[in-house]
């Protein structure tokens, strides 16, 4: 390892010796009286040369590529690589908002907003297609090896790494300028056994699930088993299981009944920051099995697969219900009627059900209400209070219920693919609400979010609800997760909708609404309350507490333990306090301290 100290913009003498290390290559930055070192980039002589990377590129089989934006076809150059291809770019077009075609790419990120909008599909070839926010090279991992010599090679010479999976992260996780990238959709392999008998006290039937598979993949895989078989995953078909998903602690459609995703987790195989294999489970390293189930993204290790519980099938019902500009224009009567179904959260959940919904300006639909183990009379009846209370208050909609043999025949005909994705970029936010939230300020919780469609003259706001209480009817199992999510009974996530055209400046005042306007309306609404790491906002305030409640200081000690350099970085995860990105959205640096 070569060992350079470069130091910009101040003179060295001004850096107190105890925080510089022999070991340390990269940038010194000064911003103020805030000193800075940051990760090792393109203008530093610490970055491999070209040679350097083909001779890394040799030691991974030659799965190295250059990270080549997914709208580059459309664009005759990228820097001085000639891109443009005809066929390719009316392909690219065509499938813009196909979340698959996403997710199959090397290095695209679902959201433009965290590229910085960078290489947008154009009809003007000539249009620039720069690299933005995306990362420099890309390894496509098919042998854990090939994962590993990534982190040891990023370590090694202090690079930015990314681990991307499927580039779902609604918060940008999975991108990141002049990044190594670790692209791990290639581990698509899954085993089922009928008895488990490793650590911990699980008998019953388990899966091996590798780390790229996604969500309705596993769904289905787990169908295909007899006896029939299901796992809780994430309601979305193309978001991944293995990698943010469960590291995030995992809501699902099936949560109601059988916890959160990361409750299931068996034990983990994984690669560790200082580039070692390990198992994590009951037995062995018991503190990193507790971290990575819901102690954040991209934190204590990269995952290449984890052995879950499976449950058998269920039959199922479910509900779809609308209310809209076809039903009433009346804002009053819509927001009543909005209010009435949320405010019956406590009900649903008291009866394991799961309700996923999106809400704008004048629209609410409700797709699907989840019964698991109900038939269509036993879901009617359980929904009969709502509608008596919206026929009560003359609230117009309209409504359709059918029963399923199984929750995966639901799932594939009542759940929709999202194309809202990928049409534009928003800024996220979102809160838990707790029960007893729900019980004291139900109203005032239904107004933020009917605030949140609209919260100033100028923007629109989409929310995407998922009503659901993991604590209910399962033991509570000890890990990661916020134990408010315990009690919790509606989680929304808000968007505020961007075009895709802001400039920086207004970016951040998006955010700023995003974070003082409608996080504060949610925040005073569910005082209770706290917020899911997976789907919140990247400015919440005191977010340790927030995301992780009393578990943040154990959480922060494990990654002290596992990745104490800070080769892996997603913000607002345990033991980033000390780093930024600066210059406008680039470079990762860490605070200098002392
Ligand atoms: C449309 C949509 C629907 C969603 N629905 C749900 C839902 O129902 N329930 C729910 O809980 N969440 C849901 N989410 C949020 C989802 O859990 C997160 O976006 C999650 O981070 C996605 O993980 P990924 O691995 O697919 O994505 P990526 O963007 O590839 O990765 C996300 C983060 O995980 C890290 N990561 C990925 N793989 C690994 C690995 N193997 N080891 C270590 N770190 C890794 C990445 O570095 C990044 O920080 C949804 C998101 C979207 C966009
Ligand atoms: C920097 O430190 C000096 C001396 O302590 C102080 O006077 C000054 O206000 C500081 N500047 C900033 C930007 O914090
Ligand atoms: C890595 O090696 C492979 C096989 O030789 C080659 O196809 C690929 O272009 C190389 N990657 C880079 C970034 O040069
Ligand atoms: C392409 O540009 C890079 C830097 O942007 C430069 O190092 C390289 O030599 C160029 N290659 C060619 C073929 O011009
Ligand atoms: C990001 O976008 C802004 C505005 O379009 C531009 O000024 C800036 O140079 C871009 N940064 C990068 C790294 O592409
Ligand atoms: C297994 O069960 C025993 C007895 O109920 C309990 O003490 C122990 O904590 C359990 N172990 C795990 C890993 O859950
Ligand atoms: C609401 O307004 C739209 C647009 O003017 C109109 O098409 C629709 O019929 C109206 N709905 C009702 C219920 O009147
Ligand atoms: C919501 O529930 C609370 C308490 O359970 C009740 O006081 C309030 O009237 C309800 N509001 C609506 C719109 O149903
Ligand atoms: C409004 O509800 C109807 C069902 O009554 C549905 O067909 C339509 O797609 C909904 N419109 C919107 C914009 O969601
Ligand atoms: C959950 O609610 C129960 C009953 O209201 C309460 O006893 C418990 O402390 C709550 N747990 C959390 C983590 O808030």
């Amino acid at each position: 390892m070569r060992r350079i100290i470069h130091v910009s913009l101040i003179a060295p003498l001004l850096v107190p010796a105890s925080v510089v290390t022999a070991e340390w290559i990269g940038e010194i930055k000064k911003e103020g009286n805030t000193t800075y070192y940051c990760k090792c980039y393109s203008d530093h002589s610490c970055y491999p040369t070209k040679a350097e990377w083909k001779a890394f590129n040799e030691t991974i089989e030659g799965r190295l590529q250059p990270a080549i934006p997914p709208g580059a076809v459309c664009h005759n150059h990228l820097g001085n690589i000639s891109t443009f291809d005809a066929a390719a770019c009316t392909e690219y077009k065509a499938h813009f908002n196909d979340e698959q075609y996403l997710t199959d790419h090397n290095v695209a990120a679902l959201w433009p907003l965290y590229t910085n909008n960078t290489c947008l599909p154009t009809e003007n070839a000539e249009d620039p297609c720069t690299q933005g926010f995306y990362g420099t090279y890309v390894i496509l991992a098919t042998k854990k090896d090939h994962i590993k010599k990534g982190v040891d090679f990023a370590r090694e010479r202090n690079l930015r790494l990314i681990i991307r999976n499927t580039g779902h992260d609604f918060l940008g996780r999975s991108t990141g300028y002049e990044s190594l990238i670790i692209n791990t959709h290639g581990f698509k392999d899954v085993q089922f056994t009928k008895s488990y008998n490793g650590p911990g006290n699980w008998t019953g039937s388990a899966a091996v699930v590798g780390a790229g598979v996604q969500g309705r993949e596993l769904f289905r895989h787990a169908f295909q088993q007899n006896p029939k078989q299901v796992i809780v995953g994430g309601e979305c078909p193309t978001v991944g299981w293995a990698g943010g998903y469960i590291q995030g602690g995992g809501h699902g459609p099936l949560s109601s009944i059988y916890g959160m995703g990361a409750d299931n987790v068996l034990s983990f195989e994984a690669i560790t920051a200082k580039g070692e294999y390990v198992t994590a489970n009951a037995d062995e390293n018991p503190d990193l099995f507790w971290a990575l189930k819901g102690g954040g993204p991209a934190s204590f290790a990269v995952v290449t697969s984890i052995t879950v519980k499976t449950f058998p099938e269920i039959p199922s019902a479910g509900t779809i219900l609308n209310i809209n500009s076809t039903h009433t224009n009346d804002t009053k009567l819509f927001n009543k009627g909005f209010q009435i179904f949320h405010n019956l959260s406590n009900h649903y959940t008291a009866h394991g059900m799961f309700v996923y919904f999106e809400l704008s300006l004048g629209s609410l639909h409700v797709a699907p209400f989840v019964g698991p183990r109900m038939d269509e009379s036993k879901l009617n009846e359980v929904l009969k209070p709502l509608f008596d209370q919206l026929d009560a208050e003359k609230v117009p909609y309209s409504r359709y219920t059918k029963a399923f043999p199984s929750f995966f025949e639901l799932y594939m005909d009542l759940f929709e693919d999202e194309a809202f994705a990928v049409q534009g970029s928003s800024t996220v936010g979102g809160r838990i609400f707790t029960q007893k939230d729900i019980a004291v300020n139900g109203d005032k919780i239904a107004e933020a979010l009917l605030f949140a469609s609209q919260p100033t003259p100028d923007s629109v706001g989409l929310s995407v609800g998922h009503i659901v209480n993991p604590g209910y009817g399962v033991p509570v199992a000890d890990n990661a997760i916020n134990d408010k999510w315990r009690n919790s009974s509606s989680f929304t996530l808000t968007n505020l909708l961007m075009s895709g055209q802001e400039s920086w400046p207004q970016k951040l005042e998006i955010e700023r609404i995003n974070t003082d306007v409608v996080g504060k309306a949610l925040r005073e609404a569910g005082p209770d309350g706290a917020a899911y790491v997976n789907e919140g906002d990247l400015n919440e305030p005191d977010w340790q507490y927030t995301y992780w409640g009393a578990k943040y200081s154990r959480l922060l000690q494990i990654r002290k333990k596992w990745d104490p350099e800070g080769v892996f970085y997603a913000k607002t995860t345990p033991g980033t306090e000390d780093w930024s990105v600066l210059d406008t959205g680039t470079k990762l640096c860490k605070r200098a301290r002392g």
